[in-house]
């Protein structure tokens, strides 16, 4: 596998976490998932952009009959968040009295998940949990319970696995972080 630095825009990148510990990580999370639902049958909200590629390896660790839903939000600009949160859209089905889970990339400063909570909690699910790959703990600035973390990181910018850097190395099939 390239492990080698990656240059997006103005930026250099280092690699962070490789490929095989992020499957791992995946795995364990549907895993446990599979586990706590068995005989449940959950609806997956996945947050796009970011949790594309996140949710898709995920879904497969899902052993349960269940729906997914891809949403959309975005908070985020540059390295930077704008703290501002733009509407939700994708949302077509109602999740009246099922349970839910919002499958997200990253909980930075939990700005964008507080904002789907309450958006969420207003359409009445049964029950509602969080799913990320990775929090960023000295960020967070909100007081939400995370249901399934991933990995828990320092405050470092990551791209790489469907995180981006103004739009760039999405496509990247390891994280990598940003060399200061
Ligand atoms: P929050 O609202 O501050 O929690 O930010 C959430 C969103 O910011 C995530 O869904 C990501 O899209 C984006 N984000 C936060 N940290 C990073 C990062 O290190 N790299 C790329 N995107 C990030």
């Amino acid at each position: 596998m390239n492990m080698q630095p990656v240059t997006l825009k103005d930026k250099q990148f280092k690699p962070y976490i490789p490929a095989d510990e992020l499957q791992q990580i995946v795995a364990r999370l549907g895993e446990q998932i599979s586990s706590d639902y068995a005989g449940k049958s959950p609806v997956f909200l996945i947050v796009l952009n970011g949790a594309f590629m996140f949710g898709a390896d995920l879904m497969k660790h899902i052993d349960l009959t269940c729906r997914i839903s891809l949403i959309k939000v975005s908070s985020y600009q540059g390295m930077q968040s704008t703290h501002t949160v733009s509407e939700l859209i994708g949302l077509n089905e109602s999740i009246e009295n099922e349970d839910v889970v919002i499958v997200e990339d990253i909980v930075d400063t939990g700005v964008t998940m507080d904002h789907l909570l309450g958006t969420f909690k207003d359409k009445k699910p049964k029950s509602l949990a969080i799913c990320s790959l990775l929090f960023k703990p000295d960020k967070f600035t909100k007081n939400f319970k995370i249901d399934y973390i991933g990995k828990s990181i320092p405050n470092e910018f990551v791209v790489g696995y469907g995180f981006d850097y103004e739009g760039y190395g999405r496509n990247l099939p390891c994280l990598y972080s940003v060399k200061e």
